[in-house]
């Protein structure tokens, strides 16, 4: 069983962390799917976290567009709600697959200051690791944190055994680690996305919880270019842990 971090022994999960396991292709009997059902049923066992897989292709975003204006609000809200990401991902042509980005870009303040894990798969010996080097800046673009450890799967047409399990114990502990990595992350970065301004606060910028009341903490400011360059405050409760994005002028 995977070691767990016991969040809740050190005061860290006054409510579970919530880590979706993004899958990053659309191809038909992908093998990285079984990945995936195997990284989320490994992490659904750490007992303060809760986790899902998204499909992309569930999120049915259009093909004749991109950005946030075509971001689908079942997406853009589990994301809001998440406290990190775990993209898992085959590597198409030394990258990372259309499909992937596509839907990466339809969302942009739901990322910020949130850890992402990689888990990279292939049928070559090198498991996706061209994939992720490639994915790296696309991710710390739209906001998200990155972390030091990730997951190569290579030759994943012999990689499980019957019961879906990996048979390489290696990659088994390179999950673990990477894991407790993310959630050491999501606890430190949630606590500071609560509790530490970004930039000094003046009065006029403090706002309300949508939900308590409570005068929220502002801890990101993205640019939103497709509404020609205004500024979006991202703030987050420190009491019930809402977010809520604040659009603006320029800064
Ligand atoms: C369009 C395409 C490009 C691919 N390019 C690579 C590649 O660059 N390197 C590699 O190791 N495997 C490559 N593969 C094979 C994948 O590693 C293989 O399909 C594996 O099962 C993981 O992808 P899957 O989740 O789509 O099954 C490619 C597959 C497709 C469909």
């Amino acid at each position: 069983m995977l070691r767990t971090l016991q969040l809740e022994r050190h005061g860290m999960a006054d409510r579970p962390y919530r880590i979706p396991v993004l899958r990053g292709t659309v191809r038909k009997g992908a093998r990285s799917a079984g990945v995936a059902r195997w990284v989320a049923s490994r992490l659904a066992e750490q007992p303060d976290v809760e986790t899902r897989i998204i499909e992309l292709e569930s999120l049915s975003l259009p093909a004749n567009n991109e950005g946030t204006s075509i971001r689908s609000q079942a997406f853009s809200g589990l994301v809001d709600q998440s406290d990190g990401l775990i993209i898992v991902s085959p590597e198409y042509n030394h990258g990372y697959p259309a499909s992937l980005k596509h839907a990466l870009d339809t969302n942009y303040t739901e990322y910020v200051h949130k850890p992402v894990g990689l888990v990279g798969v292939s049928t070559g010996a090198l498991g996706g690791a061209r994939m992720i080097e490639n994915l790296l800046p696309v991710l710390r673009a739209v906001g998200l944190v990155l972390i030091q450890r990730d997951v190569t799967i290579g030759n994943v047409a012999g990689a499980f055994d019957d019961e879906g399990q990996l048979t390489d114990e290696r990659s088994v502990h390179r999950l673990d680690g990477m894991v407790r990595e993310l959630l050491w992350m999501a606890a430190t970065l949630r606590r500071g996305r609560e509790a530490v301004p970004t930039r000094l606060e003046f009065a006029a910028d403090t706002i309300a919880c949508r939900d308590c009341g409570t005068p929220m903490n502002h801890h990101a400011t993205v640019i939103d270019e497709e509404a020609g360059g205004f500024i979006a405050r991202v703030h987050a409760c420190p009491v019930c842990g809402g977010n809520t994005a604040e659009r603006g002028g320029i800064e």
